[in-house]
C-alpha cells in the first residue's frame, strides 16, 4: 500500500476513537443534565466511532499494514446550552468527512482503488451522520425551549438501539 495512504488511515483510527470519547463526553453532559435519551443517542453514537476505528484497524491488517496506535486526546469542548453538544457534533462530523475525502482522494491519486472501495461505505455513512446531526439542531430549535417537547425529544432519542456496521471485513 501507497506509505502516505496508510498513514493517513492509521491516523483516522486515532480520529475515529478521538470522536467515541468526544461523544461519550457529550453523553456525559447529557446524562448529568438528566436527559437520558440524548445521553443514549450518544454512548451509541460513540460505539459507532469505535467501529469505524476497528473497520479501518482490520483493513490495514488484512492489507498486512503495520497499525501504530498514538495516544487518544481528551475532549476538550465545554457546553453550557443544551443545543451546544448538538452543533458541536454536527461541526465535528463535517470536520471528519474532510478527513475521509482527503484518505479518498490520496487513495486516488496513488491508485489504490481496493482503498478507495473500501472508503465508499465511509463516504456514505458521513453523509448519514451529517444530516443526523443537522436534523438533531433543527429539531432542538423548532421544540428545545418547551419542556414538555424537549421531553418527547428525550423519549424519541432513547428509543435509538445499537446496531452493527453494515460494512463487514
Ligand atoms: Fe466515524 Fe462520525 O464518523
Amino acid at each position: 500500500m501507497d506509505k502516505n495512504v496508510s498513514a493517513l488511515l492509521n491516523d483516522q483510527i486515532n480520529k475515529e476513537l478521538y470522536s467515541a470519547y468526544l461523544y461519550l463526553d457529550m453523553a456525559n453532559f447529557y446524562d448529568e443534565k438528566g436527559l437520558d435519551g440524548f445521553a443514549n443517542w450518544y454512548e451509541i453514537q460513540a460505539r459507532e466511532e469505535q467501529d469505524h476505528a476497528l473497520l479501518i484497524y482490520k483493513y490495514l491488517h488484512n492489507n498486512s499494514e503495520k497499525v501504530t496506535l498514538e495516544a487518544v486526546a481528551k475532549p476538550d469542548k465545554t457546553y453550557s446550552a443544551l443545543i451546544d453538544p448538538l452543533k458541536a457534533a454536527h461541526a465535528h462530523e463535517q470536520y471528519v468527512t474532510g478527513l475521509i475525502n482527503n484518505i479518498y482522494r490520496a487513495a486516488q491519486d496513488a491508485h489504490d482503488y481496493r482503498t478507495v472501495q473500501f472508503l465508499d461505505w465511509f463516504v456514505k455513512e458521513q453523509g448519514e451522520e451529517e444530516k443526523n446531526s443537522s436534523d438533531m439542531i433543527t429539531k432542538m430549535e423548532l421544540f428545545g425551549d418547551d419542556t414538555r417537547c424537549l421531553y418527547m425529544l428525550n423519549s424519541e432519542l432513547a428509543s435509538r438501539v445499537y446496531s452493527e456496521p453494515s460494512l463487514k471485513i
